[in-house]
């Protein structure tokens, strides 16, 4: 193949030729210098080989021929033609000259433009789900092994469906304008995602097990252990003969999943309008077993979330008859969940987008 080295040869060569071609024909005419010519790129230099001998302005033969009316009459003809010829001779030399170069810079294209198959390839990183979603996702599989439908339920909702229905008085501090964003009178964005229980016992006649994961907000200042806008799950188990026993049965069972060790649980009574009984749900610490740690703040105690048997009100208000079904509910938070597993204290990461966090899951 040809090389660029040989093609400025070949180049710097022709023009020499034709130099001495030109000095031994036109012996009275001297030739302005040109040097340098092996410094250039044969593109270059075989422009500046053409533009010495043929530029419109100042190429050689252009002002030679020019020339021409100075001298006089009877020299005119034969010093034309023997110009012309030569002009001719030129140009056959760099047209011959042009072919290779377009061959030589053909071949460089396809040099530059080879796939190298040797190279390692660029890499795709891959995404993943965000840690939130990935901790759902466990939750689900847990509850869906255990026979749970997962429902999905509005962020935005009505009064009705937020708070009456849930046996929330209007009084309750919950329905509060400093705890909940309202849209207008009537609707609000959800503070809790047992509205879910309302509208699953309404879509389907019992007996009826969901889990329902969403996001919930409340009017709180962000810091490390609140956000406006977090992650819980609900549960609902509604069945003739439902019992705290069941409750306690099934979130041992969860838990014990979820950390992959057996997990003790412990009820303290608790008022949530919608379940009576109602309960602050506990369970021990399974990093240290009880003993206190940093995670458990040293009580060796875990704060799960809210639980309770549904209450009367609540199944009547879905025309569900309570004399007949019970049922139990619960909720929490999956932001603080996944906090305990991943040991993560600050859950305003989860929101920031921020890939170095996120990258860690
Ligand atoms: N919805 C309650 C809360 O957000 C938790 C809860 C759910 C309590 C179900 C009892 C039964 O605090």
């Amino acid at each position: 193949m040809l090389d660029a080295s040989t093609l400025q040869t070949a180049i710097a060569n022709a023009h020499q030729q034709l130099v001495r071609a030109f000095c031994e024909r036109f012996p009275e005419w001297t030739l302005p210098a040109f040097d340098g010519l092996m410094a250039l790129p044969p593109r270059r230099q075989w422009q500046a080989v053409n533009d010495y001998w043929l530029a419109r302005k100042h190429g050689v033969l252009t002002l030679k021929l020019k020339e021409l009316g100075t001298l006089p009459a009877d020299q005119r003809p034969s010093r034309g033609a023997a110009l012309n010829r030569f002009k001719a001779e030129v140009e056959a030399v760099l047209s011959q000259l042009e072919a290779q170069l377009r061959a030589f810079e053909e071949a460089e294209t396809i040099r530059r433009e080879a796939v190298d198959v040797t190279l390692p390839g660029l890499v795709r990183r891959r995404g993943r789900a965000h840690p939130l979603t990935q901790i759902r996702e466990r939750i689900e599989d847990i509850f869906v092994a255990m026979g749970y439908a997962v429902e999905d339920g509005p962020e935005v909702d009505t009064v009705f469906y937020n708070f009456d229905a849930l046996n929330i008085p209007p009084n309750h501090p919950a329905r509060d304008l400093t705890d909940t964003f309202y849209i207008d009178d009537e609707l609000a964005l959800r503070s809790q995602t047992s509205n879910v229980q309302i509208h699953a016992m309404q879509r389907r006649k019992p007996p009826l097990r969901i889990i329902a994961p969403g996001r919930v907000f409340r009017r709180d200042e962000p810091d490390a252990t609140h956000n406006p806008m977090f992650f819980q799950v609900e549960g609902l188990n509604v069945a003739p003969g439902i019992s705290m026993a069941d409750l306690k049965g099934t979130l041992q069972v969860f838990l014990t999943k979820l950390f992959e060790r057996p997990v003790t649980l412990r009820f303290r009574p608790s008022y949530f309008p919608f379940v009576e009984p109602g309960a602050e749900t506990d369970f021990q610490c399974p990093f240290c077993e009880g003993a206190g740690c940093r995670i458990c703040k040293h009580t060796g105690w875990i704060e799960l979330g809210g639980s309770g048997m549904v209450h009367p009100n609540v199944l009547r208000a879905c025309g569900i008859d309570p004399t007949e079904f019970s049922g139990f509910a619960f909720g929490f938070g999956i932001d603080r969940m996944a906090a305990l597993l991943y040991g993560i204290d600050d859950i305003r990461l989860y929101y920031e987008n921020d890939l170095r966090f996120l990258s860690q899951f």
